[in-house]
């Protein structure tokens, strides 16, 4: 027979277990490292051997990769909707206007296709994205910058106004900036952080070249960008109205993913006025001065991605498992 304290405290244990549960899955907790180590040992392995071998002969995927999996991420979750084409009676995420130099989904699909092949119907399309902006990212340090949880599932639904009022706008300010990364349970640190993600990767002109050339509607320039930035950048640049040219974000080491976007920014040369409101805060300067150091801004944005890459997950049996990455089941 049981005592009764026993089994008071049993009722006790379960709970609190139970509780953490809750508490876990409240936070993207169903993700887990290496969810697919059962069902499809080799996954991870396939992911980054291909990313690899085409990072190899294309040093833009990197940026591509990351910029793609945040923009899933702040749309209905990480599950993968932005890889999904439009139909006759839906215009995806895609074709949004943000939506500018999304690249990288012809590799995307020779993914899916060697794990399709592999493990049939295992591995999410989300989970892949995920994987390849880390080892994308990961190609020039030839390991792991990141842990990466898996067991995302893919969603169904992909609408174009959903992105345009869910990814944030170049021309944000602090404010707005932080509003919007409220709205994905991320704060001010995750923020000033992550834009660290523009240290690789260019920027089209129509981006910010109000900031060179009619920043206030009287044919003037931002004050608060370098004027000998802004000089060279007009020579890049040649009109309002160029939306083919495009700048590197962190010019120098636009390949490189390094500490150095912070470097700009302290020299007022951030690129869109959404680099540049990082700085017109406080609390955000003094993260920005932080994370100049190279080792506390990898070690920063490998917990941040974390916590991008948990954003309204979809688990368990929610979603499905689609078989092409653009298109549902
Ligand atoms: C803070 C709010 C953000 C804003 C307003 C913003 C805005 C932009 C814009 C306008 C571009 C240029 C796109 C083009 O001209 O084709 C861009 C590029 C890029 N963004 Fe962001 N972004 C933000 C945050 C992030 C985050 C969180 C990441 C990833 C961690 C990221 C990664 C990138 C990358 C890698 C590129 C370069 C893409 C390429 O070279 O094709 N951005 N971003
Ligand atoms: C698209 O619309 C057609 C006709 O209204 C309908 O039969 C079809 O099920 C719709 N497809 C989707 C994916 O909603
Ligand atoms: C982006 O949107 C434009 C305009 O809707 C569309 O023509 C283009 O194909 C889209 N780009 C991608 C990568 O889907
Ligand atoms: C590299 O990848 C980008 C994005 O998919 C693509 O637009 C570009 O054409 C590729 N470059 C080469 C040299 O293959
Ligand atoms: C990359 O890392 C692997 C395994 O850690 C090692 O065997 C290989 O020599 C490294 N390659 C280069 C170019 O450093
Ligand atoms: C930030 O932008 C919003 C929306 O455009 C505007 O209402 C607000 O006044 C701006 N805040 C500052 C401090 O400029
Ligand atoms: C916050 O999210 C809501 C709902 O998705 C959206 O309509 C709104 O524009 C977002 N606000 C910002 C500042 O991104
Ligand atoms: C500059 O902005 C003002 C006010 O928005 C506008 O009236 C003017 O046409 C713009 N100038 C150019 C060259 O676009
Ligand atoms: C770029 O500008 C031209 C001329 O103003 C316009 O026709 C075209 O649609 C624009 N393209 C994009 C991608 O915005």
């Amino acid at each position: 027979m049981m005592k009764k304290s026993f089994r008071l405290s049993l009722v006790f244990l379960v709970s609190i277990v139970v509780l953490f549960e809750l508490i876990a899955v409240s936070h993207g907790g169903e993700l887990r490292k290496n969810f697919y180590k059962k069902t499809c040992p080799l996954a991870e392995e396939i992911v980054k051997d291909i990313t690899w071998k085409r990072v190899a002969t294309n040093s833009t995927l990197p940026a591509k990769f990351l910029r793609m999996h945040f923009h899933d991420c702040f749309v209905r979750g990480c599950d993968g909707s932005v890889l999904l084409d439009s139909t006759a009676n839906n215009t995806a995420e895609k074709e949004a206007v943000p939506n500018q130099s999304l690249g990288g989904f012809d590799v995307i699909d020779e993914i899916k296709r060697k794990l399709e092949a592999t493990c049939p119907g295992v591995v999410s399309c989300a989970d892949i994205l995920a994987l390849a902006a880390r080892d994308s990212v990961s190609f020039q340090f030839n390991k792991s910058m990141w842990e990466v949880l898996t067991g995302r599932r893919d969603g169904r639904i992909s609408r174009r106004q959903e992105a345009a009022d869910n990814i944030p706008s170049p021309n944000f300010n602090f404010t707005t900036l932080k509003q919007s990364w409220a709205n994905k349970s991320l704060t001010l640190h995750d923020l000033v952080v992550l834009s660290g993600g523009h240290t690789i990767g260019v920027g089209h002109c129509n981006f910010f070249s109000k900031r060179l050339y009619n920043f206030t509607g009287k044919g003037d320039a931002d004050p608060s960008l370098n004027a000998k930035y802004a000089a060279f950048l007009r020579t890049q640049c040649r009109s309002l109205s160029d939306n083919t040219t495009v700048v590197p974000m962190d010019p120098g080491s636009v390949l490189n993913f390094d500490s150095h976007y912070y470097t700009t920014l302290k020299l007022n040369r951030g690129m869109f006025q959404s680099d540049a409101a990082l700085m017109t805060d406080t609390q955000s300067r003094k993260l920005v001065d932080e994370l100049v150091d190279q080792g506390t801004f990898f070690t920063e944005f490998a917990q941040s991605m974390k916590r991008m890459g948990a954003i309204e997950v979809l688990t368990g049996t929610a979603g499905e498992i689609r078989k092409k990455c653009n298109v549902v089941n």
